[in-house]
């Protein structure tokens, strides 16, 4: 069995999480980004890449709280891609997976993923890391599910499509950064903004 998590998200499964992805609480998705960026640099993001975007729901909401930042998108199911750009109009986006992107060294204020990381298969996830730290010109940004132990838990009834761990220890241990700041967006109180249970940490690259 393909260990590569892509082929799942490129076919039926990408097509029906789709339908899944729509809709959404807007002000809870306000609220919880405003959380995650509240220790950035005011000023300081400009170009933002998301990493795993689908339909472009964080990126819209992103628009919203910061109108003048460049968007840019990565995502590997095409039908999702090219809705989200069709919404986003973003400046640079690539149809396909983070670890086959190629993008300049340096080039986002922040590069960021949202329940991505997660879905990635272990043997491929430092390439990912890779690209996110290198794509990155100062913020780091990941929400993912926490596990402190690395674990594979059955996802939609399929095996070996959802790893939950520490990612933030995992970057801070292979990367120079510092951890700016962390949190969770607890899935009672944010459920109905879509982010349920989420782990975040905001990482900056160390001079
Ligand atoms: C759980 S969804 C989260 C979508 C979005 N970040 C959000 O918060 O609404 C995971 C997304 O990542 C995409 N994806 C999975 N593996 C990927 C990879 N290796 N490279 C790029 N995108 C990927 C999937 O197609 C899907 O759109």
């Amino acid at each position: 069995m393909t260990k590569e998590t892509s082929e799942f998200w490129r076919g039926n499964f990408g097509a029906e999480y789709i339908g899944r992805n729509t809709e959404f609480d807007r002000e809870l998705e306000c609220r919880a980004w405003s959380a995650m960026l509240k220790s950035t640099e005011p000023g300081s993001v400009r170009s933002i890449l998301e990493c795993g975007c689908n339909i472009g729901r964080n990126a819209a909401t992103l628009r919203e709280l910061l109108p003048r930042a460049e968007l840019n998108l990565i995502e590997v199911n095409a039908e999702a891609y090219r809705t989200a750009v069709q919404r986003i109009n973003p400046t640079l986006s690539f149809n396909g997976t983070i670890q086959a992107s190629s993008f300049p060294e340096g080039r986002f204020d922040l590069v960021f993923t949202c329940g991505v990381l997660i879905h990635i298969h272990p043997d491929d996830l430092e390439a990912c890391l890779k690209k996110m730290f290198g794509y990155s010109r100062r913020y780091i940004l990941m929400g993912e599910y926490f596990n402190r132990t690395p674990v594979s838990i059955p996802y939609h009834g399929a095996a070996d499509k959802l790893f939950k761990r520490d990612f933030g220890k995992l970057f801070m241990e292979t990367f120079p950064v510092r951890c700016v700041d962390n949190g969770f967006l607890w899935g009672h109180q944010y459920d109905a903004g879509g982010f349920d249970d989420t782990t975040w940490w905001l990482f900056e690259k160390k001079a």
